[in-house]
Parts: C-alpha cells; sequence; structure tokens
C-alpha cells in the first residue's frame, strides 16, 4: 500500500507512542504509575452530567447537528468570555464551537497558510501546532522558549525575512509543556508585532482557568485591538473536567472564524447536541469546579515540587498550566532518563523533547494523578534517587 508522502513524514502522536509502551509493561504485569498525559482525574460536575441526561431524552438531540453550533452555545460562551475576561464577543461571528480544541488546532493552518507559507511554532510546544501546519504543507519555523526568558517567545528575535514570510504565530499561556505564563504587557508586544508583519496569533489557551497562588492568567483578546490580529482557542476539557466530551470554542476575529467555520462544514457535521447542552451547563454554571479542581493541583504541585527537589532534581512551581516542567540530572538525555524511569521503578514522565529539540534536557510531570498514585509514584522515585546516590 502506498500511502501519501505527508503522512511518511507524520511520526506518531507522542501520547499514542506513551500509551504503547505503557500498555506493553502492564502486559508484562507491571503496575505502572504514570505523571504522563494532562487528563483530570476528577469527574464532570454533577449538574454539567444532568444536562447531559436531560439532553439525551430529546429527539431533536438524535439528529445530525449544525457545524456552527447551537446558538445558545455560542451565546452561552460569549456570556462566559464577558463574565471571566469583561471581553463581549458576536456570538454569531466571533464563536466557532469545536470538537474539542485539538480538532481546530490541527485544521486552523488550512485557514491561514498557503503551501510554502511560514508558520511559526514554539518549541518546546504542544505537537499538534506543527503537525496542522505541516498538513497545511506550510513551512515551520521554531520559535524557541527558553529559560531565560520565562519561556516566553523574544519576538524581536525572529529574524525580519521569516517574520514577513509567516502566516501565524501561535502562543499558548498558561503553557504546556513548560507552566509559564504571560502577563499583559507580553500579550500587547506580541498583537504591535503581528501587526508589524501581518501575522495572524493564534493563542491556544484551554489553561487560563488552571491557576495557583491566586493568579489569574488574561485572554490575548483582552488586549485593545488583539482582535484585529487575533483569535484563541478556549476548551471546556481542563477547566471542567471535560476532557472525554470533546467539546472546545474558538474565538476572536471575525475572518479567521468564519473561514474556519467554512472549512469545518465540509469537513465533520459539528458536536452532539447534547454534548453541546452540557457545555452550556458548564459555562453557564458555577465556577466552583474550577476552584476545587486549583485547589487539588495546587495541593499536588506543591507536594511534588517539595519531593522533585529534595531528590536534588531542579524545577520551578507553576503558577498555571497543569505541568511541572523538570530538569533531567546530568548524565542523561529527556529520552534516555524517561526511559530509565519507565524500566527501573515503572514511574512515567514525559521526555522534554517529545515537544521539540528544546525541550531537551527536561521532562514534563502532570498534575492529574490521583493522591495515592502520587504517593506511590514519589516513593519510587525516591527508591530510584537512592540507588542511583
Ligand atoms: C496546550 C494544549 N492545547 C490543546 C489541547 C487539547 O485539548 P482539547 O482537545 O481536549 O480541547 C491540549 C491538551 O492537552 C493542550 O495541552
Amino acid at each position: 500500500m502506498q500511502l501519501a508522502d505527508r503522512l511518511q513524514d507524520l511520526p506518531p502522536y507522542l501520547f499514542a507512542e506513551i500509551s504503547r509502551k505503557i500498555a506493553e509493561k502492564r502486559a508484562q504485569g507491571v503496575e505502572v504509575v504514570t505523571f504522563g498525559i494532562g487528563d483530570p482525574d476528577l469527574p464532570t460536575p454533577p449538574h454539567i452530567l444532568d444536562a447531559l441526561k436531560q439532553a439525551s431524552d430529546k429527539p431533536e438531540n438524535h439528529r445530525y447537528p449544525e457545524s456552527e453550533g447551537l446558538p445558545e452555545l455560542r451565546q452561552a460562551i460569549a456570556e462566559w468570555y464577558m463574565r471571566r475576561f469583561g471581553i463581549r464577543l458576536d456570538p454569531e461571528r466571533e464563536v466557532l464551537p469545536l470538537i474539542g480544541s485539538k480538532e481546530g488546532i490541527s485544521h486552523i493552518a488550512l485557514c491561514l497558510c498557503n503551501p510554502g507559507d511560514v508558520a511559526l511554532v514554539p518549541d518546546p510546544g504542544y505537537p499538534v501546532y506543527e503537525f496542522g501546519a505541516r498538513l497545511a504543507g506550510a513551512r515551520v519555523e521554531f520559535v524557541p522558549l527558553l529559560a531565560e526568558n520565562g519561556f516566553l517567545p523574544d519576538l524581536e528575535f525572529i529574524p525580519e525575512e521569516t517574520a514577513r514570510a509567516a502566516k501565524l504565530l501561535w502562543l499558548n499561556y498558561p503553557n504546556n509543556p513548560t507552566g509559564a505564563v504571560a502577563d499583559a504587557s507580553f500579550f500587547e508586544k506580541a498583537v504591535a508585532w503581528a501587526k508589524r508583519y501581518e501575522v495572524t496569533l493564534i493563542h491556544d489557551a484551554p489553561y487560563t482557568e488552571v491557576a495557583f497562588d491566586n493568579y489569574i492568567p488574561v485572554s490575548l483578546l483582552e488586549i485593545p485591538g488583539a482582535r484585529d490580529v487575533s483569535v484563541e482557542f478556549h476548551s471546556f476539557s481542563k477547566s471542567y473536567n471535560m476532557t472525554g466530551w470533546r467539546i472546545a470554542m474558538l474565538c476572536g476575529n471575525g475572518v479567521v472564524v468564519d473561514a474556519m467555520r467554512r472549512l469545518k462544514s465540509n469537513i465533520d457535521s459539528g458536536i452532539p447536541q447534547a454534548i453541546q447542552e452540557m457545555a452550556i451547563a458548564a459555562a453557564r454554571g458555577p465556577r466552583d469546579v474550577i476552584a476545587a479542581n486549583n485547589a487539588t493541583y495546587q495541593r499536588r504541585r506543591d507536594r511534588l515540587v517539595r519531593a522533585l527537589r529534595d531528590m536534588g532534581l531542579e524545577v520551578e512551581s507553576s503558577r498555571g498550566s497543569l505541568y511541572l516542567w523538570a530538569r533531567i540530572p546530568p548524565g542523561y538525555d529527556s529520552k534516555g532518563f524517561a526511559t530509565e524511569l519507565l524500566d527501573r521503578v515503572a514511574v512515567v514522565v514525559t521526555p522534554g523533547t517529545g515537544y521539540g529539540s528544546h525541550g531537551e534536557g527536561y521532562v514534563r510531570l502532570s498534575l492529574t494523578i490521583p493522591d495515592e498514585s502520587l504517593e506511590e509514584g514519589l516513593r519510587r522515585l525516591h527508591e530510584w534517587a537512592s540507588v542511583r546516590a
């Protein structure tokens, strides 16, 4: 069978590889503890599940949905943005529900890039930014996120010629995988830069509700003039423990939102309406689930940071996202270190190089691990550290 070149060049998705390794260990009877994927271990709140149960009885929800989503969902998302960020979005033109943000992230470059155009992608970064750009035939140029810059891209460092050839720039704060955060002044500079070079800014923002130490992340769309050049992806996945239901949204610049609507109307047939009703209940419902999640994640973050530092690992205490970005000990590379932990003590951490070459020297640990597993994982990591000492 002869497959298309674009698929042959595509490496397997990072977490598909990791899941395969875990399954292999489990088949050998090994109990694996995983700090791998960022998938909330806490259940979807009851009022959101109730909305699904009621919605499933309605015959109108048994039929094809409209690909642009229920008007009531778009309205509820606009209200959510207003309540959370003080931004007024037009639900007709500036809001588009998605089948999870991964779906939209993988498709958006098809709307913005002709083959050969430049897509600016952070390194390290969520792998789908790169893959989506490649599927669109764009030329990917990586923008390094360095510790000395607080893992923010140094936009002035992007060569003039590259900036002029670029059609889009991805941003993602609170950041996966580094846990870094960005304030309004960074976004202001990014908007000015994007206007100067006529580049669309795409802010992937699924972690704005996952924040600690009283830190409140901002939306890129809060910045005056941002909407002229920007869109923002948001998701119900992490904010409301809804990864399994697959629902998210794209908001912002009406031309880009309309392009995505047109593209997607030819690709999918929308989000099951019962799930859209769950998202309406989430968006209009209480925010106590967010506060409760953050208290849990913050407690786990503190426990993990202390334990990792006790083992001699260097790690920042992140103020947002679900991740800790830990430096690996000398004598290893990221993949070798992650492999050693899996082979020696059956603990999964994600090698930093899974997010790009600038992830070398780091591993990522997720906070979405139940407390007992976290304790067991730490016990094993201590065991590994004491054997090594
Ligand atoms: C940075 C980032 N963007 C997007 C996603 C996708 O989220 P979803 O497709 O569940 O909305 C993830 C998931 O882990 C992520 O870390």
